[in-house]
């Protein structure tokens, strides 16, 4: 995830440009740069950090012009490094782009053949040299933007300027968030609202497959083809405050809301849907390594583990490959026995976990080949890691983890079923199937967001208790162990995952009136036992919360409270129930007046031991 930005006005752009980026720091942090004209030509300034550090970069230097574009940058291709930081240029073309372009690797190849020099790691570079090679073809910078944006497959927001053509902005939308500001004699290109919300709350958002021609005098919006476009002006009701967390009242729930982008997203140019395959090239893998492997191991700490744990039934259920999970803590100390012809998969979302890395290293050391999932490109972890999945949830600002794990589930569901395809106990058609499932996710999970208020409801009842039971079974027992962090960790409510099958086994002697219990019930061949678990709690005065699917009608009359989520096929129903847990998590913690981005004794990355 990175944010962009233009300007164009009466106005200099520079510091407009460094104030609007600072907005936009949100979505990513690693590098920043601008790009603006001065007497006639484009000057560049970019730098590695946050955009304090391009900011002190520039400071003293008498930097001038009417127009410009900006870049807040989240590695995804290529290192945190000045070379890849935004604008990227090509002749007179320089580009800031939002969102990944698939195919970058087979056009980079074909435009070095043609004799293009490449400077940076990233996918962005090649469409300024598609658009720079369009423009010597004598097409002008909008005409050129449209045909090089034919060889383009991806997601992308793009604001191009060119020497060329001194006067204007050229903003296009596919997939990745763009809005256009309507000033007074001055003009806004942004990745959210945010970014110019202090300059003006008149907005227009373009569709996927728009053009935005952006000039001193007003804003021009075509199709692919050309064809003019009337387009609405909305206005913005936020104030500047608000949208300093991107309009959410904390970094927690904003990234809980962006999780069916950060899925779409996960799932974006790794699959080939329609054929039952996984893009094992991205991952430096391939189908023979797949086969080869007699055991996974999978090691992971805290929120992550929970991923492992889920990750374990994927595995076995889809591709019948024995597999360990283990606490990366434990993992070196209890001496394990690493077999050859074994993967082990270590999940972290920081990929600076000191136990996590500490457990990589002693994989490697011991000769296994180490596959990292991993959300932040270029960290430790990535590093070391024989193969890397990253999942592309985008920067994970608050300390409880949640966009990222269910990113890490479907990371892991994709490669159950690479493993599966590979040693030939998955077909084509099982697999096109899954995948089927896996596209329409991002929409279920939209859906159970929807529950919010209801959610919202259930915490007040219950945000004053001292305790939680949360409970669940097989692939959804990792769920309730994820629940109960959750909650314990922003709220400081003790509480406690259990499957729920252990509970006879001593955790009932805990249950009255005083500890709800949260009871995940999914449709599968369980539901009955679940049942009689919730009739258990009930009889001995306990109050449940039963979190279930839509056709579950019968536990509503046992249940105190029912949360109906939308139903999807067994291995991705973990990532469906896990929105509950992170939304009455959120609520109790506001309730209770807990520091929710920053709670006590916690830390984002954990890098000691
Ligand atoms: O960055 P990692 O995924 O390696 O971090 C692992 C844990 O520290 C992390 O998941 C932690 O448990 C979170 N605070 C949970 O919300």
């Amino acid at each position: 995830m990175c944010g962009i930005i233009g300007y164009i006005g009466r106005r200099n752009a520079v510091p407009i440009l460094i104030s609007s980026l600072k907005r936009l720091e949100y979505r990513g942090y690693d590098s920043a740069g601008i790009a603006f004209f001065m007497n006639g030509r484009i000057e560049m300034r970019r730098c590695a950090g946050k955009i304090k550090d391009l900011e002190s970069s520039i400071k003293g230097q008498r930097l001038r012009g009417p127009l410009g574009i900006g870049h807040t940058r989240w590695a995804t291709h290529g290192r945190p490094t000045e070379e890849n930081a935004h604008p990227h240029r090509a002749g007179g073309v320089v580009v800031v782009h939002n969102g990944i372009i698939e195919n970058y690797l087979e056009l980079k190849e074909s435009l070095i053949k043609r004799g293009h020099r490449f400077r940076s790691e990233t996918d962005t570079e090649v469409a300024c040299h598609l658009i720079s090679s369009c423009l010597q073809k004598g097409l002008n910078l909008e005409e050129a933007t449209r045909e090089a944006l034919r060889h383009i497959r991806g997601a992308y927001a793009l604001a191009i300027i060119s020497e060329s053509e001194p006067d204007k902005i050229i903003a296009v939308k596919k997939d990745s968030p763009l809005v256009i500001g309507l000033g007074r004699d001055e003009f806004f290109v942004a990745s959210d609202i945010p970014a110019f919300l202090n300059h003006t709350r008149d907005v227009v958002i373009p569709d996927n497959g728009e053009i935005a021609v952006v000039t001193g005098q007003g804003v021009r919006f075509t199709d692919m083809d050309g064809r003019p476009l009337k387009k609405k002006t909305l206005r913005i009701t936020w104030s500047p405050r608000m949208a300093e967390k991107g309009g959410y009242r904390h970094f927690m729930l904003k990234e809980i809301f962006e999780q069916p982008r950060a899925i779409a997203d996960t799932i974006r140019g790794r699959v080939f849907p329609e054929k039952g395959e996984v893009n094992l090239k991205e991952f430096s893998l391939d189908s023979r390594m797949l086969r080869g492997f007699k055991k996974i191991f999978l090691v992971a700490c805290g929120t992550s583990w929970h991923a492992a744990l889920v990750g374990k039934y994927m595995i076995e259920g889809m591709a019948r490959v024995p597999c360990e999970v283990d606490i990366a803590s434990e993992f070196r100390y209890r001496r394990p026995i690493i077999p050859e012809d074994c993967l082990v998969i270590v999940i972290t979302q920081s990929g600076e976990t000191a136990d996590t890395l500490a457990a990589q290293r002693e994989a490697r050391r011991q000769g296994a080949m180490v596959l990292s999932i991993c959300n932040v490109v270029g960290s430790t972890s990535s590093r070391e890691a024989d193969a890397v999945f990253y999942t592309h949830s985008g920067p994970e600002i608050g300390v409880a983890s949640t966009k990222a794990f269910t990113s890490q589930l479907v990371a892991l569901y994709i490669l159950s079923i690479a493993l599966a395809r590979a040693r030939g106990v998955l077909d084509a058609a099982e697999a096109v199937e899954l995948f089927n499932e896996l596209l329409s996710l991002p929409e279920k999970v939209e859906k159970a967001l929807g529950l919010n208020d209801y959610i919202k409801k259930i915490a007040r009842r219950f945000y004053k208790v001292r305790d939680f039971l949360y409970l669940g079974r097989g692939i959804n027992y990792p769920i309730a162990l994820e629940g109960a962090l959750k909650l314990k960790e922003i709220s400081y409510i003790h509480a406690e995952g259990y499957p729920a099958g252990e509970m006879k086994h001593g955790p009932i002697a805990l249950i009255d009136d005083n500890v709800p219990v949260l009871t995940i019930v999914p449709n599968d061949e369980l539901y009955e036992k679940m049942l009689s678990n919730i009739e258990e709690v009930r009889s001995r005065g306990g109050r449940v919360i039963a979190v279930t699917t839509g056709d579950n009608k019968r536990i509503s009359d046992v249940a105190s409270w029912t949360i109906f989520l939308p139903e999807s096929n067994y291995y991705l129903m973990p990532v469906i129930f896990s929105i509950p847990m992170h939304l009455l998590a959120y609520h109790i913690a506001v309730l209770r007046k807990c520091n929710v981005d920053q709670p006590r004794n916690l830390a984002k990355s954990v890098t000691v031991e």
